[in-house]
């Protein structure tokens, strides 16, 4: 992924990136203690969210940019994504690291929901009130996939 500064994204994605931040207190993370949020914008500037969710038996965690892909097709509006941005948080630490990026599993749904709507998702992350982030696209975040 490439370097992407916050002032560098539209007014929309922006607005996505705050509305984001504002819900990432509803993450469940009492295993790991890091808040995700997922905002999947839609072409009108709706905002679908998703936070992670965790499960005792760890593998059994949904990652918040699933949860918001499962929202948008609940909400039959999947068809106008036209982008991801994410946000963490770490309960317990501050400290300077790059911003997350979407696990292997996230990246295979990113990878087929692209291919579904026949066209890339551009995908932004940030850090809670950071800055700096990182842009990428479904494609490019998992070249070959299975399909
Ligand atoms: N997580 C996400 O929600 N999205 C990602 O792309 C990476 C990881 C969550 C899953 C788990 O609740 C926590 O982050 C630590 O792995």
């Amino acid at each position: 992924m490439k370097h992407v500064h916050r002032k560098e994204l539209t007014r929309q994605q922006q607005a996505a990136l705050e509305d984001v931040e504002g819900i990432l207190g509803r993450s469940y993370n009492p295993f790991s203690g890091l808040c995700v949020g997922a905002g999947l914008v839609l072409q009108d500037g709706t905002v679908l969210t998703g936070i992670n969710y965790e499960s005792a038996s760890y593998g059994l965690t949904l990652c918040a940019e699933r949860t918001a892909i499962a929202r948008a097709q609940t909400e039959n509006r999947i068809g106008q994504v036209s982008c991801l941005v994410l946000v963490a948080r770490r309960r317990s630490s501050d400290a300077e690291e790059a911003p997350l990026t979407p696990c292997g599993a996230c990246r295979q749904w990113l990878a087929e929901l692209a291919a579904r709507l026949g066209r890339d998702i551009p995908v932004y992350t940030f850090w809670a009130g950071g800055a700096k982030g990182l842009q990428g696209s479904a494609q490019a975040l998992l070249p070959e996939a299975f399909q």
